[in-house]
């Protein structure tokens, strides 16, 4: 069970797996198709959600064609160089046409300097960071390509120190935020996809520059929802091993909720989070709710 638990180097301050550091020149040199479109996270944040809607609107709400492959087989994971079971996402790209829907959790400053200069569309993905912490402390503990997370009273004051895979998620939301209109990002919350998935859906739409019918769109909001996707063997992560993504431990479409956080924070950590919180998130003005 010890088969992976890749272990962080830092990439210029940046904690990544260790495959990931020593291919780093290779991810940095890579070259996106001005169609491709990246989805940006933080891990845990609706990545998969957001890749799914992407795919369904790019196949005018087919959900066959958006069956033909496991999400990151059809949606390839930029960073992922080696070793399997999440294949090469470079190795991936080199066999499919643009526009491909590329999925990263690198904070802003390390995604490859092309996307930029081919004005790629990019959606960034933000969610609330105790909701986030939950998700990401379960993944953790049922993922062996992650580090172990240990307790959960440690595993709160890795989050604040940005000590987990893909660095501090106060940088990370911040760094897209400080970039979203120079670079014409679309910046999204999970909360929001939540309460009104047909807004979201729709506005990702427009920022692809669709247009898809009242009919479709409300077929893509059905199929995007926890409930269908978690039985979507295609959009579930059921195709990685479970050695490798242990279920028993925590199904990868583990509840899919606003708020979870409750269940997790005691109020003491929730007070001693939310302190250090306000110090670290008070220069930007980001519209995070569901804080308190
Ligand atoms: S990853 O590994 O970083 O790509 O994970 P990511 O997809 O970003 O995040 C996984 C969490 O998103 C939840 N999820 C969803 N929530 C609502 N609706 C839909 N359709 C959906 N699909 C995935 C998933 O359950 C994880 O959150 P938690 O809170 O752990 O359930």
């Amino acid at each position: 069970s010890s088969l992976y638990r890749f272990p962080l180097l830092p990439v210029r301050g940046i904690p990544l797996m260790n495959h990931i550091a020593n291919s780093w020149d290779t991810i940095w040199a890579f070259r996106p198709d001005p169609s491709d479109i990246l989805i940006a996270t933080y891990p845990k944040s609706g990545t998969t959600w957001t890749q799914e809607i992407v795919d369904l609107l790019l196949h005018n709400g087919d959900a066959d064609a958006c069956k033909r492959a496991p999400t990151p087989e059809r949606s390839p994971f930029l960073e992922i160089v080696s070793p399997p079971p999440i294949p090469s996402g470079i190795d991936l790209m080199k066999n499919m046409d643009p526009p491909r829907i590329i999925k990263t959790h690198l904070p802003f400053q390390l995604v490859p300097p092309a996307f930029w200069e081919n004005k790629c569309k990019t959606i960034y993905v933000a969610r609330n960071a105790k909701d986030n912490m939950v998700s990401y402390y379960h993944f953790a503990c049922m993922s062996k390509t992650h580090p172990e997370p240990g307790p959960w009273e440690g595993y709160i004051s890795k989050f604040m120190r940005g000590e987990l895979a893909w660095g501090s998620w106060y940088d990370h939301v911040k760094g897209y935020w400080k970039e979203r209109e120079k670079r014409n990002i679309l910046y999204l919350f999970y909360e929001d996809m939540k309460e009104n998935p047909r807004c979201e859906v729709e506005r990702i739409m427009n920022y692809l520059d669709l247009s898809l019918s009242d009919e479709v769109i409300s077929r893509i909001v059905e199929l995007t929802s926890f409930e269908i996707m978690k039985e979507n063997p295609m959009a579930n992560y059921s195709c990685i091993p479970t050695h490798v993504f242990d279920n028993s431990i925590s199904p990868f479409m583990r509840k899919g909720q606003v708020g979870d956080w409750r269940n997790h924070f005691t109020p003491e950590q929730s007070k001693m989070f939310a302190e250090d919180y306000d110090k670290k998130m008070k220069d930007v003005n980001i519209p995070f709710r569901t804080l308190i």
